[in-house]
C-alpha cells in the first residue's frame, strides 16, 4: 500500500515528541523483528534532532537495538491503545509480535527499520548514540533521528493539529496500569 505520510523535517522532528506520548520502539538485526511499548521518551537536542528512550535492558528490543545500532519511534493513535498495551505486556524473544497481532510495517526509509503508519500519527527512525554508561545504570538509549514522517491530517506544516475530527489518531499518553489518556484540547499561550 502505498505511504499517506508525508516526511517531516529533521528541524520539526522534536516537535513529534514534544509532549511525551508513549511510542512504539521497533527494531530489527539478523532476520528478526520486534516492537514494544515505551512511555518513557523525550528530545534532548534540537539540531541535529537526538531523542532519549528508556529500553529496559532486559527487553529482547534492547538486544536488537544493540545489534542494529539503531530503532526507530512509532506514534500509535488512539485506536491502538489495546495493540499498544499488549506488545508491552510481552516479549518477541519467542514470538513474532507483528504475526502474533496482524501488524503492518514498511521499512523506514534510511535504516531500513520497521515503521508502522495504519492507526500511528507518525514515526521517527533514529540511529542509536552509543552511551555505554547511561545504557547501562539508567536504561537510557540515546539515538538522532535520521528520518521522521508523519499523518498529514494530524501533523502538517511542522505543527500538530489536535481536532474532533482526527481524534483516532491522537496521541496517547500513559497513566499507569494500562490507563492511557490522549493528547487533544490544545491551549495556545496567551503572551502576558
Ligand atoms: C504503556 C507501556 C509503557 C511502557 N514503557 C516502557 C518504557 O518506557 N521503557 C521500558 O523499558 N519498558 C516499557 N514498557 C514495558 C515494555 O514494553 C515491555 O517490557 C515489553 O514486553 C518488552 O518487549 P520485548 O522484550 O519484546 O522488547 C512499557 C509497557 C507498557 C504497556
Amino acid at each position: 500500500m502505498p505511504s499517506s505520510f508525508q516526511s517531516v523535517s529533521l528541524a520539526h522532528a522534536s516537535r513529534l515528541v514534544n509532549h511525551g506520548p508513549t511510542v512504539l520502539v521497533t527494531s530489527a538485526a539478523g532476520g528478526r523483528r520486534n516492537i514494544m511499548a515505551a512511555a518513557w521518551s523525550m528530545p534532548v537536542e534540537f539540531t541535529p534532532p537526538r531523542i532519549a528512550v528508556v529500553i529496559d535492558k532486559s527487553t529482547y528490543t534492547r538486544e536488537l537495538v544493540a545489534a542494529s545500532g539503531g530503532f526507530a519511534l512509532c506514534l500509535p493513535g488512539t485506536a491502538l491503545v489495546d495493540l499498544t498495551y499488549a506488545v508491552g505486556s510481552r516479549s518477541g524473544r519467542d514470538t513474532d509480535k507483528f504475526t502474533a497481532f496482524g501488524i503492518a510495517a514498511r521499512p523506514g526509509p534510511v535504516l531500513g527499520l520497521p515503521v508502522l503508519e495504519e492507526g500511528c500519527a507518525a514515526w521517527l527512525e533514529c540511529r542509536l548514540i552509543p552511551e555505554p554508561h547511561t545504557e547501562q545504570a539508567y536504561d537510557t538509549c540515546f539515538g538522532e533521528v535520521v528520518a521522521a514522517a508523519a499523518d498529514p491530517r494530524i501533523f502538517a506544516n511542522g505543527h500538530w493539529e489536535f481536532r474532533p475530527d482526527n481524534a483516532d489518531l491522537q496521541t496517547i499518553h500513559h497513566l499507569g496500569g494500562g490507563n492511557f489518556v490522549r493528547a487533544g484540547g490544545t491551549i495556545p499561550a496567551k503572551s502576558l
